[in-house]
């Protein structure tokens, strides 16, 4: 049997991977900017998350929320602790749509409500609700079309308050876009929708997928602004690149038996996994590695020629070049042997790197963009 063909692949098989290195079938060596799309938080194959990992497999790696699961609430303290989130409830899942599928249907729950507010240039995920609220028609089937979602712009509170109305039951947003180009939801903005939200009974939810745990150099991009969300979102660097999501919820909404679950959310190894990375996290100070890696790459790049618009928080960086953005990767990838994000709608390379970088790993990759754009 053939893999089904969704997605457009670089020639290359990865081997083995160590802190930012990876190496290919050939022994081929790349450094990565990209983290396999912002998962890999703590740097590959860390190794206390690989011990911790390996005790666990060894004790037990799964079973169902049927039974009490321990690791669960250690995970949610010390989400907690990073977070500054201290009294939101934890609903661990396996991904980020699956999150954001389940943040969603919570508001409604909750509010009794149908409709939600979401923006241009947004991207959620690809389950039914998920992709409903992500702008991109061409990943949403016939079955995923719905009027239910109403759409405004990004940083434009007037277009928020155009569709709002006493059936919407959230307004769904990431801190800052990712997939759209890394688009920062101002703080200003923030605020605004914060009072809208709570003056409308609407729930503020907030994707931290891509721009969370840490990477913005704080432990949620939102916090920037001192807004709390409703309900926020997790996944990707949260276990490091075993697969785990997470709902944080305003202890306000009332958990009922039965009406979210999983099989597999929540299981021990999962839990294991994004224990340790969080213990890795708070022992290498990481949220402020990734504020100070990120200064120091913004001022590199700051000014220079090749660059039409550079944008970013912390290590989410999107580089807006005046040349050509794909070609650009594909020289950094082939030519200096570096992995690094994209987004085709607005010409930009995004950097989303592990959030243990170095001086000197972001010096190498800014001698390269310099020759790459020469
Ligand atoms: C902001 C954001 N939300 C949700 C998702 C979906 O996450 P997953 O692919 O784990 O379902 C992504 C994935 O790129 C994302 O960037």
């Amino acid at each position: 049997m053939n893999t089904f063909e969704v997605f457009k692949l670089f020639p290359i098989t990865i081997e083995s991977a160590k802190g930012l290195e990876l190496t290919d079938s050939e022994g081929k060596k790349y450094l990565d900017l990209y983290g396999g799309h912002g998962v890999i938080s703590i740097g590959h194959c860390q190794e206390d998350y690989v011990k911790a990992i390996t005790a666990q497999l060894s004790k037990i790696g799964f079973y169902s929320n049927s039974v009490h699961i321990p690791l669960q609430e250690e995970l949610a303290v010390k989400l907690q602790k990073l977070s500054g989130y201290s009294d939101y409830k934890l609903f661990l899942v396996n991904s980020g749509a699956e999150a954001n599928e389940n943040a969603l249907k919570l508001a409604s729950f909750y509010t009794n409500r149908s409709k939600v507010i979401s923006f241009h240039g947004a991207f959620f995920g690809r389950t039914s609700l998920a992709v409903a609220v992500t702008d991109n028609p061409a990943i949403q089937a016939p079955i995923n079309k719905t009027d239910k979602v109403l759409w405004a712009n990004l940083n434009d509170i007037e277009s928020v308050k155009k569709v709002i109305d006493s059936d919407v039951a959230a307004v769904i947003v990431e801190g800052i876009q990712g997939v759209g180009g890394v688009q920062i939801a101002s703080d200003e903005f923030l605020k605004q929708l914060r009072e809208l939200c709570t003056q409308n009974g609407t729930m503020l939810i907030i994707d931290e997928i891509q721009c969370g745990y840490g990477r913005s150099g704080k432990f949620f991009s939102h916090q920037y602004s001192g807004v709390k969300a409703d309900i926020i979102t997790m996944a990707k660097g949260i276990a490091n690149g075993f697969p785990v999501g997470a709902v944080m919820i305003d202890p306000n909404i009332p958990a009922k038996f039965g009406m979210l679950g999983t099989t597999f959310g929540g299981n021990h190894l999962g839990c294991a996994a994004a224990i340790a990375t969080a213990d890795v996290m708070a022992k290498y100070n990481y949220v402020d590695n990734a504020a100070k890696m990120g200064a120091y790459l913004m001022g590199k790049l700051k000014g220079h020629k090749a660059i039409k618009d550079l944008r970013g928080r912390g290590l989410m960086v999107g580089i807006e070049t005046v040349a050509d953005a794909a070609e650009i990767r594909n020289r950094l990838l082939f030519d200096e042997h570096i992995f690094t994000g994209f987004s085709g709608g607005v010409n930009t390379i995004r950097l989303i790197p592990p959030l243990c970088i170095t001086e000197k790993e972001i010096d190498r990759f800014v001698e390269a963009f310099d020759k790459v754009t020469k």
